[in-house]
């Protein structure tokens, strides 16, 4: 059985890593979603708001299991017996970065292998960042983002009261 770790902040997850979720299941038995906590980022969605958007994205599958990573993603692999990383690569642009992952990855590790997946060109400029600073401004994420997590979007960012930020100033 071949079982596979796709990681990520997912802050917010997108139709891009849905659609890296759903062939995923075409090449692996099992798909586990690491949840990072994403310190790096300041995510704006808490880890179990993550998770749980995550969980509702993926329900269709029992092949699919989210979990969230506290601390290093190398510990959380251990603990799972997993040994291969999946990430998506975009572009050009994707490619520096993901090669400073997955060497850290491999690193820490020791041995953790990375599988690259073609997004298809419709996710290509996906980003979460970019999401979030749409939905700030009032904009429509439906091309980027489920239903589902365009409302929790627009719900956090009117409970945080940074929605409709054009306003401002
Ligand atoms: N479709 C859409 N968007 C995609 C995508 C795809 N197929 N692939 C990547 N992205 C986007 C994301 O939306 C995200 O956009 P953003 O930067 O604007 O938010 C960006 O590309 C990459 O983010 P993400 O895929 O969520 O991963 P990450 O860069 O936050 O990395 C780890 C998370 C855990 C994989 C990475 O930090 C890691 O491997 N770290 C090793 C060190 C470690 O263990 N750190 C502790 C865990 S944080």
């Amino acid at each position: 059985m071949t079982t596979i770790a796709y990681p990520g902040t997912f802050d917010p997850i997108t139709l891009g890593h849905e659609e890296i979720m759903r062939r995923s299941l075409r090449v692996f038995d099992k798909v586990v979603i690491a949840v990072a906590h994403g310190a790096h980022k300041e995510p704006l969605f808490t880890l179990g708001e993550r998770v749980a958007m995550v969980e509702e994205a993926t329900a269709y599958s029992e092949r699919i299991e989210v979990a969230p990573v506290v601390g290093l993603l190398a510990d959380f692999l251990a603990s799972h017996n997993i040994t291969t990383l999946l990430r998506g690569m975009r572009s050009v642009s994707d490619f520096e970065y993901e090669m400073q992952l997955a060497d850290v990855n491999r690193r820490l590790g020791k041995g953790v292998e990375t599988i690259f997946m073609a997004p298809d060109t419709d996710h290509i400029y996906v980003f979460s960042s970019v999401v979030r600073e749409v939905a700030m401004f009032g904009g429509d994420v439906s091309h980027y983002v489920n239903p589902s997590v365009a409302d929790k979007l627009n719900q956090k960012l009117a409970a945080q009261n940074i929605h409709n930020a054009k306003s401002v100033g």
